[in-house]
C-alpha cells in the first residue's frame, strides 16, 4: 500500500474506501468486509447519509479485534450548510457522534458553496449565502480551532481551485493540508495537480471509476463511460488487470489517494488489489491523451438563476 505522508509524520493509506452513493442498508455491511479485505481508510461526508451505519460498523470492527482505531484513517466532511464559524464545531460534533469516533484523521470542507442553515439540498437561488455572506476564511478559521482542540488531526478542502486556495493561505494559520477533487482520466486537472504537489497539498480523487452510480438528476445524456473506455480496457488487457484497477493504479500512480466506491465483496477486494497493478510509462501516456477535462460532477446543482453561485465561479475557470 502506498501512503500520503503528512508533514507531522501521519500516513494516511493512499487507497480507500468510497462511500458516497452507499445505501443505509448497505453500507455497514461493505465497511465491515473492507476492513476484513485490509483497507484502513474510509472516506465518508455528512451529506452521504450513511455516517451513523458507518459508526456502527468501525466499533463493530474494533470490538472485533479486526482492527484499531489508530490503525484507520477516518476522513468526513461539513457539509454547505454549516459554514458559518459557530456552526462547524456543532456539526463536526454531530459526525463524530455519528462514526462513533472521539476524533477525525481528516476533516474537509466539502463544497466551496455555503447554504443557509438547515438547507441540506437547495432548490432556490434563496438557499444560499454568498461567499461574501459566509466567507471562507471564517469557516477555515472554525476548523483550525477544531484542529486545534484534538477533534481532526488534518484538515483540508474539497472541490477547491487553486484561485480558492491561494486566497485561504493568505488568511490561514494551519494551511489546508488536503484538496478532494475529481479526478480520473476524463479529467485529470494536471495544472491543479501540480499546483497542489508544489504547495504541499496532498490531492485525493473522487469518481475514480466515473461514478456511474450516480443519480439520473446528476448525470448528463451524452456522457462518456470509463470502465468501457477501448484504451482502459487494452491496457487492462495486457496487464493482466481489469478496466477499475487500471484507473486506480493511475491515480496512485500520479500520487493521489483514491477513494472507488464499492459495496461488493468482490469489487472491493478488486480494487484494493489494484496497488499491485504496475503501469509502464506507456501506458500512462497512453491514458494522459485520454483526457476530455470532462466533469462528471459538474456543480450545476449549486447553479440557479439569481443566485451567487455560478459554474465561473465555483471553479474559477
Ligand atoms: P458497486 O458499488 O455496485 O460495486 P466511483 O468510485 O467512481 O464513485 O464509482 C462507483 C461505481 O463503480 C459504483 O457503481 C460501483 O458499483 C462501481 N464499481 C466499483 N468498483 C468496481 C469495479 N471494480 N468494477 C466495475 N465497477 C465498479
Amino acid at each position: 500500500m502506498e501512503y500520503i505522508d503528512f508533514e507531522n509524520g501521519d500516513r494516511m493509506p493512499a487507497l480507500g474506501l468510497g462511500t458516497w452513493k452507499s445505501a443505509p442498508g448497505e453500507v455497514g455491511a461493505a465497511v465491515r468486509e473492507a476492513v476484513r479485505l485490509g483497507y484502513r481508510h474510509i472516506d465518508c461526508a455528512t451529506i452521504y447519509g450513511n455516517q451513523a451505519e458507518i459508526g456502527e460498523a468501525l466499533a463493530g470492527c474494533v470490538a472485533d479485534g479486526l482492527v484499531s482505531r489508530e490503525e484507520l484513517w477516518i476522513t468526513s466532511k461539513l457539509w454547505n450548510d454549516c459554514h458559518r464559524e459557530r456552526d462547524v464545531r456543532p456539526a463536526l460534533e454531530r459526525t463524530l457522534a455519528d462514526l462513533r469516533l472521539n476524533y477525525l484523521d481528516l476533516y474537509l470542507i466539502h463544497w466551496p458553496v455555503a447554504q443557509r442553515p438547515g438547507v441540506v439540498g437547495p432548490s432556490s437561488a434563496a438557499d444560499f449565502l454568498s461567499l461574501e455572506e459566509a466567507p471562507l476564511a471564517e469557516t477555515w478559521r472554525a476548523l483550525e480551532a477544531a484542529h486545534g482542540a484534538g477533534l481532526c488531526h488534518h484538515i483540508g478542502v474539497s472541490n477547491f481551485s487553486v484561485a480558492k486556495l491561494s486566497a485561504l493561505a493568505e488568511t490561514a494559520r494551519v494551511a489546508p493540508e488536503m484538496n478532494q477533487v475529481e479526478l480520473h482520466p476524463y479529467l485529470q486537472q494536471t495544472c491543479l495537480l501540480a499546483w497542489c504537489t508544489a504547495h504541499g497539498v496532498a490531492v485525493t480523487a473522487y469518481s475514480p471509476l466515473g461514478s456511474g452510480d450516480r443519480v439520473a438528476d446528476l448525470k448528463a445524456a451524452d456522457e462518456p463511460n470509463l470502465l468501457s473506455d477501448p484504451a482502459v480496457g487494452a491496457i487492462a488487457e495486457r496487464r493482466g488487470a481489469t478496466p477499475a484497477q487500471v484507473l486506480l493504479a493511475w491515480a496512485l500512480a500520479r500520487g493521489t489517494a483514491v477513494i472507488p466506491k464499492s459495496v461488493h465483496p468482490a469489487r472491493l477486494a478488486q480494487n484494493l488489489a489494484s496497488t499491485e497493478v504496475l503501469l509502464t510509462p506507456g501506458d500512462l501516456d497512453e491514458l494522459a491523451a485520454l483526457d476530455l477535462d470532462r466533469r462528471f460532477v459538474d456543480g450545476t446543482f449549486w447553479v440557479f438563476e439569481g443566485g451567487p453561485y455560478t459554474l465561473a465561479n465555483l471553479w474559477d475557470e
